[in-house]
Order: structure tokens, then sequence, then C-alpha cells
């Protein structure tokens, strides 16, 4: 499969959520973060969401295409084999990779499932521009869609409009302020993992993305860069400086990736292809060959995974005491009931997986610390 976010782990909390589900327990959830994407208008960020989720849905392009923030909910949901007797959805569309067990629904139409992905992305564009007009005008009103999958963590992406700093159409006058301010909501909740892209092909130093994102989190505890457009870069020149942290040291590093160039998005260009091309791309580049393994959007999936397990990791202890607390007060209540006459095991059956969890999760995150950041 092509889709690459998540995949690694998705069955890990699976089982964690299934473990939760089998006791009822109330501590079941294991809040991930939001993942938000930040930069200038056209920088890629809209790309690169889509190439790190792995299918096509986004609305891509020449200038001011996101004019409206899209929070998108990935859920995870097993596959249901079809029933006999009963008719499995419409396929009929224009996506060939449509499937039974994966669908879109918008918030604003509730009950209307999407099995066709082109027609997510028709109806993110219809809502819009109903909503902002079509001659350029933004709102800070999110879109909400879900997608439901079994390929997919349970997980938030956010794609949101890019700074900008001179009105075009209906733009008001403060545009910036106006983008900047709705940007920040996202962007400053402690929870929110900052993807700042910055095409390769501009100086980093003039990195909006980049300098908004030190507003917020000046450490760089959560701030991946992603360099974008490698491709397009000037003969000769490479990112490799950037990447080896001598230009602007970002605490989780860079990674360089190639997205879809216009004429793709035109010609229809498959994410599988775009994949293929990405890799052999940095597979044949004298500057990264050396280094393909850190350079692409499966390593910045990767990264992520990473950044999520470590998460899941710190969150898993307060899960374990919240559950023993529970016990503690169960058993309490059975004492003063007269004693426990049924099964009183399921909770420490839980205790005992997350433990395993939580060391499995060890020794997984400190074999593979080494690959978040690629400093020499
Ligand atoms: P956004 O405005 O930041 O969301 O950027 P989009 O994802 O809509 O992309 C803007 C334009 O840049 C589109 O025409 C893309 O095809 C193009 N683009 C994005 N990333 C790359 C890349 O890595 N290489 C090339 N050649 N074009 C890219
Ligand atoms: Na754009
Ligand atoms: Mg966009």
């Amino acid at each position: 499969a092509t889709t690459t976010l998540g995949s690694e782990i998705v069955s890990v909390v699976n089982k964690l959520q299934d473990v939760f589900t089998a006791v009822g327990s109330s501590a079941s959830q294991i809040d991930l973060p939001q993942i938000c994407v930040l930069g200038s208008q056209s920088s890629g960020k809209s790309s690169v969401l889509e190439n790190i989720v792995g299918r096509d849905f986004l609305p891509r392009g020449t200038g001011i295409v996101t004019r409206r923030p899209l929070v998108l909910q990935l859920i995870n949901r097993p596959a249901t084999s079809p029933t006999p007797g009963k008719e499995t959805p419409k396929m009929n569309g224009t996506d060939a990779n449509a499937n039974p067990d994966e669908w879109g629904e918008f918030l604003h139409l509730p009950g209307q499932k999407f099995y066709d992905f082109n027609k997510i992305r028709e109806e993110i564009v219809r809502d819009t521009e109903a909503k902002t007009g079509r001659n350029a005008g933004i709102s800070p009103q999110p879109i909400n869609l879900r997608i439901f999958s079994p390929n997919v963590l349970t997980l938030t992406l956010v794609d949101l409009p890019g700074l900008t700093k001179v009105p075009v159409g209906d733009q008001p006058k403060d545009i910036e302020k106006q983008i900047r301010d709705m940007l920040t909501k996202y962007i400053t909740r402690p929870a929110c993992i900052i993807l700042a892209v910055t095409p390769a092909n501009t100086d980093l130093a003039n990195s909006d993305g980049l300098k908004m994102a030190r507003e917020v989190d000046p450490e760089g505890q959560r701030t991946i860069g992603v360099l974008t457009k490698i491709d397009l870069m000037d003969v000769g020149t490479d990112v490799v400086d950037i990447l080896a942290g001598r230009v602007i040291p970002l605490r989780l590093g860079y990674v360089p990736v190639v997205n879809r160039g216009q004429r793709d998005i035109e010609a229809n260009k498959s994410i599988k292809a775009a994949l293929e091309y990405e890799r052999e791309f940095f597979e044949n580049h004298p500057a990264y060959k050396g280094k393909a393994q850190y350079c692409g959007t499966p390593f910045l999936a990767r990264k992520l995974n990473m950044i999520l397990m470590h998460h899941i990791r710190a969150t898993l202890p307060d899960i374990k005491q919240r559950i023993a607390q529970q016990q503690q007060k169960y058993n309490a209540e059975l004492q003063a009931l007269g004693g426990p006459m049924g099964d009183t095991s399921s909770s420490s059956i839980v205790l005992n997986v997350i433990t395993e969890f939580c060391s499995e999760f060890r020794t997984t995150i400190d074999g593979s610390t080494n690959d978040l950041s690629l400093n020499e």
C-alpha cells in the first residue's frame, strides 16, 4: 500500500484500544497530536499532506487554492467483509482506488458517504467557493472531513491556507494578519506537530513557515522542516548543508521531498507513480544518493510515526495509573459489598499488557532515534 503515515503503529494502537474496550475501561483514550502544515502560499503544503495520507483528494495548484482550514480526521475502522445478499456501496466514479472500506464524510453533509476521493476534492472546492466566493477570498471557518479506513491511524491532520503578504482578488487589505491569526490558533496548541514547509528553490532564511514556527515553538520540540521542490533547484545546488543542520538547525531536522508538479497534477499522475519518481530521484541524485534513506515522503512518514510513538509512550504511564486507580476503587467497593464474586482479573490483564507495550515501545524507539535527524 502507498499509505505510509501510521502504518507502523496502527496495529499496536488498535491492540491497545481493543484491550481497553474489552475491559470497558474509561481511561481508554490515546489522544494523538494534530499535524498541521505551515508555510507560504504554493510552497507545497497540500501536496505534502496528501502524499503522507497516500490518497488523492486535496485541491492543489498554483495560486491560493487552500482558502479555508481543512480539518481532516483519519479514523481507523476495521475492514468489514462483504455480507452476502447485501449490496456493496456504489463504486462508480473516476477514482480507480475506490474501496468499500474507505470513505469520507463531511460534517456539513451528515450521513453522506463519499467513496470516490475525486468527489471529495470536488466537494472541498464547492464548499470553499460557497463560503468564500470564487475570487481568492479566505475564511477561518474550517471544513471538517472524516476519512474512515482500515489503513489509517486515528489522527487529525490540518491543511491550512498559506502565508501571504499582498492582497489579491477579494482579499481584505489586512490579509497577512488575518491568515496569521488563523494559523496561530492551530499551531500554538502544544499538541500540534508543525510541518514547516519551505520550497528548496527559495532562501531558507526567508521562510515564513519556519519563522512563524519558531515563534510558537522556540525550542523546536514539535517542528519538522520539510523542503519541497528539490527537483526544481538549479543544477549544481542542493540542500545538503540544510539537512546537516549547518544553515538553520532544527532539533527534529529537515526532510527533503519531491511532490508532483503542476504538469503532473494536470496529467492526473497517481500518488504511486509520484512516490516511485521521488524514490528514483533521490537514489540517483549525486548529492543525495548516499543518504537516500533519509530523503522523501516515506522518511517523513517514519519521522512522524516516531514522534507519535514517543507520544504514546509518554501517555501510557498515565493511562496505566488511571486504570490502577479504577481497580483499587473497584476492589474497595467489592470488599464493602462482602468480597469479590466474579472475575476481577481483567484490569490486571490490562496493566500487564500496557507494561509490555511500554517496554516494547522503549526498545523500538531507542533502536531508531538516530533516524530522527540527519545531523552528521
Ligand atoms: P500549497 O499552496 O502550499 O498547498 O501548495 P500545493 O500543494 O497546492 O502546490 C503548489 C504548486 O506547487 C502546485 O502546482 C504543485 O504541483 C507544485 N509543487 C508542490 N510541491 C512540488 C515539488 O516538490 N516539485 C514540483 N516540481 N512542484 C511542486
Ligand atoms: Na497553492
Ligand atoms: Mg494548499
